[in-house]
This record gives C-alpha cells, structure tokens and sequence, in this order.
C-alpha cells in the first residue's frame, strides 16, 4: 500500500475524468491521497474533495506565489477551513525565489502567518522551498519544537537534509527521483532514515520518468516508491509500509 502525500486532483486537469483517476489509484494500491491547497480556490476544492471520498484527507493554505493575497478575510477563511475534520496540515506554504511572483517580504510574511496558525492549532505544515533553503531554514529553525511538518518535493543536497531532520521535519521524495540527472535527490533519497520519509506525486506536475511528458496522477506514486527502493537496496513492500506509517503519525488523525 501506498499513500500519496502530495496531489492536486482538486484542479481542473482532473475534472474530465477524476473518478477514473481514483479508481486507478486503488487499483495501484494507493490507500489514502493527501490534496493539498495553495490558495482560496484549491483549498477548497480539496476540502470538497475529502468531504466526497474517504480515501481523501485535505490541506489549506496559501502558496508563497500569493502571498500577496493573504488578506485578512483570506486569512480568516483558511482558519475556519483547518477546523474541518479532514483537513489534517496546513500548507503549502512556504518561500519561492525561483519565480518570485510576491515580492520577498511579502511572502515572508504569510509563510510566518501561517506558520503562527499552525502552532495555534497544533497542525502539522507542508512547506513549499523553490531557491530558498537559505531563508526557510532558519525561520523553521526558530520555531524548532513547536512545528512539526513534511519538506515537499524535497530537492536540497544531503547536507541541507540533515539541516531539516534536525528540525524534526519529514522529508517528501517525488516524481524526480525517477529522473536519471537527479542525482542529490537520489543521494538524498537513499540516505534518509526510513522514519523521516514521505513519497508524493505533486500530481499533474513532476511526472515520473516512465511517463514524462504526460499528467501526472496519484497510480504512479509507485513508481517514485520503486525508484526509492531501488536507491535503498530494499524491497518496494518496505518503501510502501515506512512511508504509510510515516504519514500516519505525522498526520495523527489520517
Ligand atoms: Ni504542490
């Protein structure tokens, strides 16, 4: 069994044909999918989503690309949305340098709104980093104790991995493992403790290699567990029950 700890099947590149997307996922063996929002919209879509399936759990937040549009309503809905029993993180939240769509102050900000809600409501976040390791981890380093969370799409070198297991954060290994140049997220991926790992689509984004090319879905978080096997000289069995037990107490209610 696997979980995919990180879809956006709530977007629109699944509303021709979402059901067969889920049917495909169960009959992957895919037991629980986490739908993460990035703003208003999407975290309501995932809400909606986990409220139709009991396959599916929710996140809410807001994507450091709008940050800018962390209003105080905004802000205010997102805290009567994490109170819903299967919203069970808040995220992603978090810093993007790459493509820098809110000015840098600004998305420090809402990552540090956020990051204050989280520890209000005891949730666990998932964390959003394109380029910006720099600032990100001495703003969770300052929180150390009182958050708890997952690194998605984890991209960082060994060294910064054990910067962030140091803070007691999980690592979330995705579709890029699977490609041949992606050597530190190998490295990475082999050498995180099994405790600390989570496996993730980031569906329709990031398409394993064995698809590239093509939208990405929750079926094919297999194919990332495989490649983390393969890495670890461990069987996909062992990959698939350390990342389900992973997400389990990480996310205590799933
Ligand atoms: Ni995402």
């Amino acid at each position: 069994m696997f979980i995919d700890s990180h879809a956006h099947i709530q977007l629109s590149q699944f509303n021709r044909d979402r059901n067969a997307v889920l049917k495909r996922a169960q009959e992957s063996s895919v037991s629980t999918i986490l739908v993460i929002g990035f703003d208003i919209e999407t975290s309501l879509g995932a809400v909606e989503l986990a409220d139709k399936h009991t396959q599916i759990y929710a996140t809410v937040g807001m994507h450091p690309h709008d940050a800018k549009y962390l209003t105080p309503d905004a802000f205010k809905t997102f805290r009567e949305l994490a109170t819903h029993p299967k919203v069970i993180a808040l995220g992603e939240m978090g810093l993007d340098y790459y493509r820098d769509l809110s000015p840098r102050p600004l998305q420090k900000e809402a990552f540090e709104k956020q990051l204050d809600l989280a520890e209000e409501l005891r949730m666990p976040i998932i964390i959003h980093n394109r380029d910006a390791y720099m600032d990100i981890l001495p703003i969770l380093e300052a929180r150390q104790g009182r958050i708890r969370g997952v690194l998605h799409c984890f991209t960082g070198d060994v060294a910064l991995m054990h910067r962030s297991l140091a803070i007691g954060f999980h690592i979330g290994i995705g579709g890029i493992v699977t490609y041949p140049n992606a050597k530190d997220v190998q490295a990475v991926a082999q050498e995180v403790p099994e405790d600390r790992l989570l496996i993730e689509t980031d569906c329709p984004w990031l398409t394993p290699q064995f698809r590239r090319g093509k939208r990405n879905e929750p079926a094919y978080v297999g194919a990332v567990a495989e490649k983390v096997a393969e890495l670890r000289s461990t069987s996909i069995e062992t990959v698939g029950e350390a990342t389900t037990r992973n997400f389990e107490i990480l996310f205590a209610q799933a």
